[in-house]
């Protein structure tokens, strides 16, 4: 995506599922002066996740949205992105699948963070699948979304390491904190001009 010049913030929705903690990390962020986003919409899958609260405390538009119907459920969301003016879409802890033709209406501004060192570990259960196979590292990934899971250009990564004391918690814990240093490092990197 063409990279921005000056200091106009791009419209940003994020997609959430659940807890909302990389959400609650990327609004710390938009809110500083010269960060490339500001969070204008946050999308939920499910109406009792967590990270609602973050859109709330912060006063940006929030909408749950239901995806029995995924035709239905893309159509809603890009009809509040056109409203709303979104122009960038990060996903965080967002765990449906879109499908092919809403990815291609937003090709090359949809972003996700995932648990792992793609290409290793796509899909769920990355922590416990890491150690299962005495991975020395693990870490977090920010890519670009296409329509193959969790597959599409690498923007950036952190590796962390795994000692024998770790836990699942642990590792995901470790990780974790990396994913709130990675993300917005990730953002600045493919949208601003340095
Ligand atoms: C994060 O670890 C994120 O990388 C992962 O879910 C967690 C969400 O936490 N995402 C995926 O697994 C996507 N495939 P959060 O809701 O507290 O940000």
């Amino acid at each position: 995506m063409k990279k921005l010049i000056g200091l106009k913030k791009i419209k940003t929705a994020v997609f959430i599922s659940g807890r909302g903690s990389n959400l609650k990390n990327l609004i710390k962020f938009a809110n500083k002066k010269k960060f490339p986003i500001s969070i204008n919409l946050v999308i939920s899958s499910n109406k009792n996740a967590k990270g609602l609260k973050f859109a709330k405390k912060n006063k940006i538009e929030k909408k749950t949205i239901n995806f029995a119907n995924l035709r239905k459920a893309e159509n809603k969301i890009l009809y509040l992105l056109s409203k709303k003016k979104i122009n960038f879409i990060c996903l965080a802890g967002f765990m449906k699948v879109l499908s092919a033709n809403f990815i291609q209406k937003f090709n090359g501004k949809i972003v996700n963070i995932h648990p792992s060192l793609l290409p290793k570990y796509k899909g769920l259960n990355t922590h416990k699948r890491a150690m299962e196979n005495n991975e020395k590292f693990s870490g977090c990934t920010v890519h670009y979304v296409t329509s193959k899971l969790d597959s599409g250009k690498i923007i950036m990564q952190k590796v962390v390491k795994i000692t024998k004391n770790d836990t699942i918690k642990s590792l995901e814990k470790k990780i974790l904190k990396k994913e709130y240093i990675l993300y917005p490092l990730a953002i600045k990197k493919i949208l601003i001009n340095l």
